[in-house]
């Protein structure tokens, strides 16, 4: 019955943004090489940025040939990488007679009668160099240091491997070995570990095929969500860490002030905290002569530049106090919020369907190694579930709608369901994981008790222009809205939520000079790694996780 009604409420997004191809890998587009002399063994990088340093006048021609202003800072070249030699369709046989030199820690090292097989990985990609040494190779001597976790140069011919697991190896005539390694006391060993140890070693966890595999898809996320939007004419704009003003009106911000550090020998004793006549923290005193926080968002900062550039978009970190030990939430997150001058709400989940749907792509035609890993080891049929997130439309249910589902599923939900209180993440879940059978789904026009006071008003009075996208597994991916537009509705909103108009008197200003219709939304970016990899807590889905109780690293 629910997933009747779900096919009676799926609808095509209106389409208004154009999607960018998605470019393959780029080719490597430079002959190989002969390596310069290791730079670590003999003291000097032989490959430097050619930009001179913006403090450092650019010595004229005739000094810089004479050396007389030091020496010219040598011409940048990409350097090879593993993923240069094995990542294309070939895996590597077009580099068999060259020669090569390749710089990685040591994943293992396998003495055999003959020969030696030392695992190098340099994190261009999952895939090590299996490099062939023998008694005869420069720098045997050192073999014993030759251990996990040590980095080394090693140089030599590419030749066609034996070996069932690769096309081609290194076949080894120097090694040099850069930092040593103590094989008995490096946490990460050769056998599998649990991620919940991993994280309390994660200043070494990137040295593993998971998280390595995290962090590359990490990155090509962000390349794809900066492409997209800019290929779409979206202005990127830094919105501030500190903020005095309170976006989601929820409370849960981080204090940031000074107020607390005057005191020497071990913090602040409270009677040295500055305080006004009645007992409070006199806040005239601290740095920002006013209460300041770290930003739970983006978006009122971002509401700004789109009412002047038209189409703008944040990419960066945010900060919520929340104490939720959970597997979707951190207290530093990263997040996405475009904002779309002269648009409505249809336009912003179609920039929402639109981008989701680009940035998996994208990963899909250029991560297929670290993919084929996820789908492999860490959530089977994986690449199936994002395909039809590519191909498939998503559905579309109004909030009224959504709770009748939840109610006529006659599941036992331990949250209540009722139209008016908030749906929770096991009710989101139910949505898309059983109902909808695993596919996006966009909910709309929620309550506006519910939600924060700058979405739009609906005409019906009772609900806002708001949209939530949740996904199978992470729940919320998406959080927006159309934003109320209107000075006398917003002021009345504010009112409403017992907010001080005083402090949002620039944020009001946008309605008092030439107000626009606009909406936008804001991607938790973890949650987003989270969903493209399978991996299924979050703290797994950043390099260092900041949650209550843990701050290492
Ligand atoms: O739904 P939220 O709270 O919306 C906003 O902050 C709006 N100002 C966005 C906008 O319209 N520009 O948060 C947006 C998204 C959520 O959907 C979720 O993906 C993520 O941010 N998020 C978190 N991710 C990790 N840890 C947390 N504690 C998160 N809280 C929200
Ligand atoms: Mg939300």
């Amino acid at each position: 019955m629910a997933a009747a009604a779900a096919a009676r409420l799926l609808r095509l997004a209106p389409r208004r943004l154009q999607v960018p191809k998605a470019s393959p890998i780029a080719a490597l587009s430079f002959p190989l090489q002969r390596t310069a002399p290791l730079a670590a063994a003999s003291g000097r990088r032989q490959r430097f940025c050619a930009a001179a340093h913006a403090s450092t006048p650019a010595p004229a021609p005739a000094a810089a040939a004479t050396g007389a202003a030091g020496e010219a800072v040598g011409e940048f070249r990409k350097r090879l990488r593993v993923a240069d030699v094995k990542g294309g369709e070939d895996e590597g046989a077009a580099w068999v007679g060259k020669e090569l030199a390749v710089r990685g820690w040591v994943r293992t090292c396998r003495a055999q009668r003959t020969v030696t097989f030392v695992e190098v990985n340099d994190g261009s990609c999952l895939s090590n160099m299996q490099c062939v040494l023998t008694p005869d190779t420069e720098g045997y001597d050192q073999i014993d240091s030759v251990t996990i976790g040590a980095s080394v140069l090693v140089e030599g011919v590419v030749a066609s491997s034996q070996g069932s697991k690769q096309k081609v190896e290194l076949k080894v005539s120097k090694i040099t070995v850069i930092g040593k390694s103590d094989p008995t006391s490096f946490p990460i060993q050769k056998k599998r570990a649990s991620r919940e140890f991993l994280r309390t070693v994660a200043h070494l966890r990137p040295r593993t095929n998971t998280f390595g595999a995290v962090a590359r898809v990490r990155n090509a996320l962000a390349y794809a969500t900066h492409k997209f939007f800019q290929d779409n004419g979206f202005v990127w704009v830094s919105s501030p860490i500190i903020t005095a003003s309170d976006c989601e009106g929820a409370g849960e911000q981080f204090y940031v002030t000074t107020l607390l550090s005057n005191s020497a020998e071990g913090g602040s004793l409270l009677k040295d905290i500055p305080a006004t006549k009645d007992g409070r923290v006199d806040w005239s005193q601290d740095f920002f002569c006013k209460p300041a926080f770290l930003t739970v968002s983006g978006q009122l900062n971002g509401e700004t530049y789109a009412s002047a550039l038209s189409d703008i978009y944040t990419f960066g970190p945010t900060f919520r106090a929340e104490n939720s030990n959970t597997a979707r939430h951190l207290a530093e997150f990263w997040m996405i919020e475009p904002e779309l001058a002269f648009a409505d709400l249809n336009d912003d989940m179609a920039c929402a369907t639109a981008y989701l749907q680009y940035v998996v792509k994208y990963i899909l035609e250029n991560c297929k190694e670290d993919m084929d890993f996820f789908n492999t080891w860490v959530e089977k049929g994986i690449i199936d579930r994002l395909n039809d997130v590519v191909e498939k439309n998503f559905i579309h249910l109004s909030y009224t709608d959504a709770v009748e589902l939840l109610l006529g599923s006659k599941k036992e939900f331990e949250f209540p369901v009722k139209w008016g209180l908030d749906l929770q993440s096991e009710h989101e879940r139910y949505i898309t994981e059983v109902a909808l059978g695993g596919r996006p789904v966009i909910i709309r026009d929620y309550p506006k008790e519910i939600k924060a006071f700058y979405m739009r008003e609906n005409d019906d009075g009772k609900t806002v222009a708001a949209m939530d996208l949740l996904v199978p597994r992470v729940g919320e991916l998406i959080g927006g809205s159309q934003r109320e537009e209107r000075l006398d509705y917003l002021e009345a909103r504010l009112d409403e939520q017992n907010l001080n108009k005083e402090s949002y008197w620039w944020y009001l200003d946008l309605r008092r000079y030439g107000s626009v219709p606009h909406a936008g939304f804001g991607l938790g970016f973890e949650r987003l790694v989270q969903f493209a990899t399978g991996i299924d807590n979050i703290r797994d889905a950043i390099p260092f996780p900041r949650v209550p109780g843990s701050a290492e690293f």
